[in-house]
């Protein structure tokens, strides 16, 4: 069959509420085919909400929900080319793995003979790695392993998009690292979109090709892993993903000059809409340098009051008379100088002004970005 569209889903102005609870307002969103998307955001914001109405367990109150070109509202869970891993998977515990994996080929009508259905299933366990445990009981198995036979459950009828509510959240920090390399791979392997639910930063970085980063029901930002963290739309953007100390400040001269909390001003990139006022100026841990000496015009003197050691990197806390407190992280083969300062130490911290993001400081209800990639 010819593909109707570049997209394999596509949200047009959703809103749903339950009963007076309006979960999520006027999502615009494409996931073209093959991506691996990444919905995130904190708990509540609605990203399963999206997830359900993907998969046809929830409908649209307002708007369309369509899949590979077609729109999709009353189309019920069964009849959608897609498959969805739950937050809590449930499998059978009276089943042994074979089973588990083979049950919804099994349902199907017309009848696929048993030969097809154990190959397809042998064929799903080689996929997640769980070729030798087909004859394995439910309970014999660890929580990683379990985790794995959820999916091939979910890729054993080949769905064309594979939805994964927080997949991950139930297995241990090491398992879950080689689960989210696991996951990407197999996504290549099969060549299908994925759309993954996780309120974890680090885990939409890694395994995405594509970030919505969601909050109270809205999309604030859709991007590569790159754009929202180097370019983030705004400051709840860049306060969730990563790290990021903020400069209270106000913009003069026609939005070319940032005055800072200490008196200091620094040159600023001018922005539309933001001329004058009070504005905040978001930097990241990473992107501040601290030495014995100013450095530039961005160069401020401070303490050191805390180190945090990382392994391969420190954090330090620096407090700046008239800035405030900042958090600094140095990459421990970068440093030479800061990699001996002690807490107590008076310090120059300092950054390039155009790795500074600045955004209003007030945020109006009018200036939500809501984002559309449509
Ligand atoms: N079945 C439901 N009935 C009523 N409210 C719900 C239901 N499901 C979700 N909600 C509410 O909708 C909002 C979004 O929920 P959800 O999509 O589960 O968020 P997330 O997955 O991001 O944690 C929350 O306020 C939640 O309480
Ligand atoms: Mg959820």
């Amino acid at each position: 069959m010819a593909s109707a569209s570049t997209n394999d889903i596509e949200f047009r102005s959703v809103t749903k509420n339950y009963g007076a609870v309006t979960a999520v307002t006027d999502i615009n969103l494409n996931v073209p085919k093959g991506a691996f998307l990444a919905l995130l955001g904190p708990s509540g914001c609605g990203k399963t909400t999206c997830l359900r109405m993907m998969g046809g367990f929830e409908q649209p109150s307002e708007g369309a929900v369509l899949i590979d070109g077609r729109e999709m509202n009353g189309v019920p869970a069964y009849r959608r080319p897609v498959n969805m891993v739950f937050q809590h998977y449930a499998l059978f515990p009276h089943f042994n793995v074979e089973q588990n994996v083979a049950y919804g080929l099994r349902q199907m009508r017309p009848r696929i003979a048993a030969a097809e259905i154990n190959r397809r299933a042998a064929e799903a366990l080689e996929m997640v790695r769980l070729g030798g445990f087909a004859k394995r009981r439910i309970h014999e198995m660890s929580g990683g392993q379990q985790q794995r036979v959820a999916l091939a459950r979910a890729i054993v009828n080949r769905p064309s998009v594979l939805l994964l509510d927080e997949p991950l959240a139930a297995l241990d920090k090491k398992l879950r690292s080689a689960m989210q390399i696991e996951l990407q791979t197999l996504q290549r392997e099969l060549g299908i979109t994925f759309v993954l639910v996780t309120h974890d930063q680090e885990e939409a970085l890694s395994m995405a090709d594509l970030v919505c980063v969601m909050s109270a029901g809205r999309i604030r930002q859709l991007g590569t892993p790159q754009e929202v963290y180097d370019r983030p739309a705004d400051l709840f953007v860049a306060d969730f993903v990563g790290k990021t100390n903020r400069i209270g400040a106000t913009m003069e001269a026609g939005g070319t000059r940032l005055r800072l909390g200490d008196g200091s001003a620094l040159a600023a990139n001018a922005r539309p809409g933001l001329a004058t006022g009070d504005v905040i100026v978001a930097i990241r841990p990473e992107a501040i340098r601290l030495t014995r000496a100013a450095v530039g015009s961005a160069s401020f003197a401070g303490t050191v009051t805390h180190r945090i050691f990382l392994g391969s990197s420190a954090e330090y806390a620096v407090t700046v008379p008239g800035l405030g407190d900042f958090l600094v992280t140095a990459d421990r083969r970068g440093m030479n100088e800061s990699d001996l300062v002690e807490p107590g130490e008076a310090i120059f911290l300092g950054f390039d002004p155009d790795m500074a993001h600045v955004f209003p400081a007030q945020v109006s209800s009018a200036q939500v970005f809501s984002a559309s990639n449509a």
